[in-house]
């Protein structure tokens, strides 16, 4: 997100340098800082794990989206905000709009939907949906999204299980950074986005896809289903996402298969 914002003056912080949910101290770094933007990328992410730890995930995904959107009003700054799919139960057969109806299952979900509604309270906000995020350095230790996974494991000719009834749209954290870019910085409308690269697939169809592209050692794809996998929180079966209000700010998101491609390339992982 930093390199994203290259010639502009960035301020970064990690959870031991702010923490998000003591509003004073969001406060005292905002008023320190006077920006013209905040882009919030902090989140309590663990789907599963929110089951059990509802108010963690809501001081993180909510109350503390409230304070970064309060703060920011104070001193005028414009606030990007990222949400998820997950704010909707899946049950649509076309990719979902940004006023399509949103119907979250789970506590991790139910606390994104109340983040948006925190962060659009405030006049220059902008809460972007992304979705099965992917883009880690190969060296990247931290936390791993899916696709991440996917690619690790292939790459070390593990075995991968991919749901076949999940319908998804990846994407690649470099093309979100640049949206957040292009949105913040060419008098886009603030408000609601969905932000995701183009097209959708079924996580089998692009474990296939990334196995593809790597090429070796002959990877061991197995497809399931969600109801096999026996997942604590609930997920959406489709969750394709719209982009058209996107593009019609004048920006072109790349497809998914063209941004795994570039992602794989800056690992060194393609062989085709
Ligand atoms: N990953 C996905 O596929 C996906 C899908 C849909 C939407 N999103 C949304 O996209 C955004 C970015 O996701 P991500 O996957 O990049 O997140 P991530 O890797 O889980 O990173 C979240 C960051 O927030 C930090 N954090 C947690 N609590 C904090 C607090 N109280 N104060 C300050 N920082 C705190 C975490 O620090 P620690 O490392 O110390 O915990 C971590 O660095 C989030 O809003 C997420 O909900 C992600």
């Amino acid at each position: 997100m930093v390199r994203a914002f290259v010639g502009i003056e960035v301020t970064a912080y990690t959870r031991s340098t702010l923490d998000v949910t003591e509003a004073a101290a969001v406060n005292q770094a905002v008023a320190r800082v006077a920006p013209h933007l905040i882009v919030n990328c902090a989140a309590f992410n663990d789907v599963d794990g929110a089951e059990d730890r509802a108010a963690e995930a809501l001081a993180v995904n909510a109350f503390a989206v409230r304070n970064l959107a309060r703060a920011a009003e104070d001193v005028g700054a414009k606030l990007v905000h990222y949400s998820t799919d997950f704010v909707f139960d899946g049950s649509a057969s076309t990719p979902y709009r940004e006023d399509a109806r949103p119907s979250p299952r789970g506590t991790y979900a139910a606390s994104k939907l109340l983040g948006e509604w925190f962060a659009l309270a405030a006049p220059g906000s902008y809460v972007l949906r992304v979705e099965s995020l992917f883009g880690s350095p190969a060296n990247w230790t931290g936390r791993r999204g899916t696709l991440d996974g996917i690619v690790a494991n292939l790459e070390q000719g593990r075995e991968v299980r991919a749901f076949t009834d999940r319908v998804v749209s990846p994407s690649y954290v470099a093309d979100i950074a640049e949206a957040t870019r292009h949105l913040t910085m060419s008098n886009a409308a603030p408000g609601l986005y969905h932000c995701v690269n183009a097209g959708h697939a079924t996580w089998y169809e692009v474990a296939r896809e990334v196995a593809a592209l790597i090429g070796h050692p002959p990877p061991t794809l197995i497809p399931v289903t969600m109801d096999q996998m026996k997942l604590k929180a609930p997920r959406p079966r489709f969750c394709a996402l719209s982009i058209d209000k996107l593009t019609a700010t004048g920006f072109t998101m790349p497809t998914w298969q063209d941004a795994l491609r570039r992602w794989l390339a800056t690992r060194g992982a393609l062989t085709t």
